[in-house]
């Protein structure tokens, strides 16, 4: 880890994710707009003095990942979700990541519980020189043990300084992989568990996407939200409903389509949602932490 790391930064972004976490948690309720949530969620960060790192996931059911209210979205909690939320603050480059699941009808305690104790569990192996499949074994054991599958393409990863899936790969289960932890890296660990097939794949719905460069568009109104793009969330993840609501409620066919420009010039990078392969249900618990010689710091707490 570089010698001007800032461990203090990351804290704060850690801490005001985990607040923002027990936040979100009481405002997912039945009947409720899930667009609403999600402003709400993103007004209580901007509102502790730190930026978003991410739009703020809300991905119901079978939906593991990735989904983001679209403007003026509909969508409301109905009986019976599984309510994943994913939050992270950001402070400057420093980026928090945590995430838990709301089951509103209590009918998936298992899957919920099964990815909260392999949490627990996989933050008590982490140290330096720890293999990260190790980490993966525990995980999968913990799922197999109560008969559901963890998902496999998805997982921990890295954070560092204005990269929020950085180097470090922590699987789901042991894919044989011997990288070790290294003191003072950044990590975060995320089990997801389901009843389905264990795998996820993109769906059709993309809110989230990332602009990695310059627009040379000849269109006026394509340059000027790339400009805005590069001043509000530089290379950071945004939300579409995040540009409609600068622009105005008429603008988002032009929104749109500067997309489409920015994806064409092959300086889009798109985050469509990912749904779990069988349609099964979905849960996910996660937490970011310091590595330390012997055990680590948990900093979304
Ligand atoms: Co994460």
């Amino acid at each position: 880890m570089d010698s001007d790391y800032d461990y203090s930064a990351i804290k704060e972004a850690g801490h005001i994710s985990y607040e923002a976490l027990k936040y979100a948690k009481g405002v997912v309720k039945e009947g409720a707009s899930v667009l609403e949530a999600a402003e709400r969620i993103e007004k209580f960060i901007m509102e502790k003095g730190a930026l978003m790192a991410f739009p703020v996931n809300i991905s119901i059911n079978k939906n593991a990942a990735h989904y983001t209210p679209k403007f003026g979205d509909t969508l409301r909690f109905s009986e019976g979700d599984v309510v994943k939320i994913d939050v992270g603050a950001r402070k400057r480059e420093y980026l928090g990541d945590c995430a838990e699941t709301v089951d509103l009808s209590g009918e998936w305690a298992g899957l919920v519980e099964a990815c909260e104790e392999a949490l627990e569990a996989a933050i008590s192996l982490v140290k330096a020189g720890r293999e990260v499949r190790d980490i993966g074994r525990e995980i999968e054991n913990i799922a197999k043990k109560r008969g559901i599958a963890p998902i496999k393409n998805l997982g921990g990863h890295g954070v560092e300084r204005d990269d929020l899936h950085a180097s470090v790969f922590i699987p789901n289960f042991d894919n044989g992989d011997s990288t070790r932890l290294e003191e003072g890296q950044v990590i975060a660990i995320e089990p997801f568990m389901t009843n389905g097939s264990g795998y996820v794949s993109d769906g059709e719905d993309v809110e989230i996407f990332q602009k990695n460069g310059n627009a040379n568009s000849r269109l006026a109104d394509t340059r000027e939200i790339s400009a805005f793009i590069d001043e509000s969330y530089s290379t950071y993840p945004f939300a579409t409903r995040w540009l409609v609501d600068k622009f105005g409620a008429a603008s988002e066919f032009k929104v749109r389509r500067a997309l489409n420009d920015f994806a064409r010039l092959g300086i889009l990078e798109s985050f469509p949602v990912l749904v779990e392969r069988k349609g099964g249900m979905v849960a996910q618990a996660e937490k970011e932490m310091v590595v330390q010689k012997d055990s680590c710091e948990v900093i979304t707490a």
